[in-house]
């Protein structure tokens, strides 16, 4: 049911944690699963994604694909991280079963609003960026499973 990729970052995280003094902070829930995810960004002067760390509390395909997502984002500028969608990170992960894939967007949207607390306290605008929400499960049932 699950990839060999799913199972690896399930059981053996990345970049479990916080960072201290993180350049942005995104926290991300579903308010019908109730798990939650709180994505950390260390951004250096030229916007370069240096380190990134998350927490979960949430079920093993929002850990796995944080996990992952934390690797793709890692190393990448702020414009690129916005690629890293949900779809990216479940092709990386060598795909989500169907019940799972809103699983995902946790992790894309726990990016996009960490890059927004980023952009607030820098005073800058990221192209392309949308005020990220709170709750996804607001957007679910527009999502094609
Ligand atoms: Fe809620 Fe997976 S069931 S994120």
């Amino acid at each position: 049911m699950y990839s060999e990729k799913v199972m690896d970052h399930f059981q053996n995280p990345r970049n479990v944690g916080e960072i201290e003094q993180a350049s942005g902070i995104g926290t991300v829930g579903n308010a019908k699963c109730g798990d939650i995810m709180r994505m950390y960004l260390d951004i250096d002067e030229n916007q370069v994604i240096q380190d990134c760390k998350f927490k979960t509390f949430g079920c093993g395909a929002a850990v796995a694909t944080s996990s992952m997502a934390t690797e793709l984002v890692m190393g990448k500028t702020v414009d690129e991280a916005l690629l890293v969608t949900n779809k990216a990170v479940m092709e990386a992960l060598d795909g989500l079963p169907p019940v799972k894939v809103h699983c995902s967007l946790l992790a894309e949207e726990a990016i996009h609003a960490a890059l927004w607390d980023y952009a607030g306290r820098q005073g800058i605008t990221i192209d392309g960026l949308e005020k990220p929400k709170n709750d996804i499960s607001e957007e679910e049932e527009d999502e094609e499973y």
